[in-house]
């Protein structure tokens, strides 16, 4: 399968969410809840049946994965991760800090992805061994070297009740070390930033593999580098993240596993 044509169907659709996205900010009349904190929106849900359609109308026979829908079609080896609405929680505040975010994987593995952020016209993408871009042009992580000169970001889980003594202590460690730590609310977003040298780093744990797919590799192929707190590759199935620029990231991972 062309990374090219994937990449090209993944803008597609990324435009499509994206453009309905800003139809429905400052205009939403249904806001549901799925958890405590978690809500779902008319919008997250027509984002995400227009990216849905997009994609089959190229390959039909791919799987799905994603937040609103869940598994389904395709026979498991070529599969798409869809996040229609990251940053579910300010789109509803009409923060306008959102994105779409739609990676492509095979065998497990991401190949492709595609993150809009529709509001300030930014398009990150990455395809497999060929880099990273933000709107066409290459981008790289920072080469900041320092943890007190760094700048991070971070998330917080909906579900915290039984994690939260855990982060609370993460970010506690981290806010001791570093220059300052942000928490924008738009994970797709935050690894993009790391990408592009904005951050230097980003962790959050409870992620869902649409959170993560296209942005870890976004940074990997920005020259980053992308585990689990414990050290170990990323993969999208793992709900902890931790993405760095490379250089801080043994120090941000003892700074997250603290004795
Ligand atoms: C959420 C955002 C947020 C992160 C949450 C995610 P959603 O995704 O990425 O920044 O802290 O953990 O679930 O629900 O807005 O798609
Ligand atoms: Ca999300
Ligand atoms: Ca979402």
């Amino acid at each position: 399968m062309s990374l090219d044509t994937i990449a090209h169907v993944a803008l597609q659709a990324a435009h499509r969410g994206g453009r309905i996205l800003c139809g429905y900010f400052g205009n939403l009349s249904r806001i549901e809840k799925k958890g405590r904190t978690d809500l779902v929106t008319e919008a997250d849900l027509a984002s995400e049946k227009a990216i849905i359609e997009t994609i089959g109308v190229h390959f039909p026979h791919h799987g799905i994965l994603a937040e609103e829908s869940g598994r389904h079609g395709g026979d498991g080896r070529g599969v798409w991760i869809i996040d229609p609405l990251d940053g579910t929680t300010n789109f509803a505040h009409n923060l306008p800090v959102f994105a779409v975010s739609i990676a492509y994987a095979e065998e497990g593995v991401v190949r492709h992805g595609t993150i809009l952020n529709p509001v300030h016209g930014e398009l990150f993408q990455a395809s497999a061994g060929c880099g990273a871009t933000r709107n066409g042009r290459p981008i790289q992580v920072s080469g900041t070297s320092r943890l007190d000169s760094a700048l991070l970001m971070t998330g917080f889980p909906y579900d915290l009740d039984d994690v939260l003594d855990g982060v609370m202590k993460r970010l506690k460690a981290c806010l001791g070390a570093v220059q300052g730590v942000r928490r924008p609310g738009a994970a797709a977003l935050d690894l993009c930033d790391v990408a592009c040298g904005r951050c230097d780093g980003f962790w959050e744990e409870r992620l869902k593999p649409w959170d993560t797919a296209a942005g870890a590799l976004i940074v990997a192929e920005a020259g980053g580098r992308v585990t689990d707190f414990g050290g170990r590759p990323f993969l999208p199935e793992m709900p902890a993240i931790l993405a760095t620029n490379g250089t801080l990231h043994s120090a941000l991972r003892d700074l997250l596993n603290p004795s």
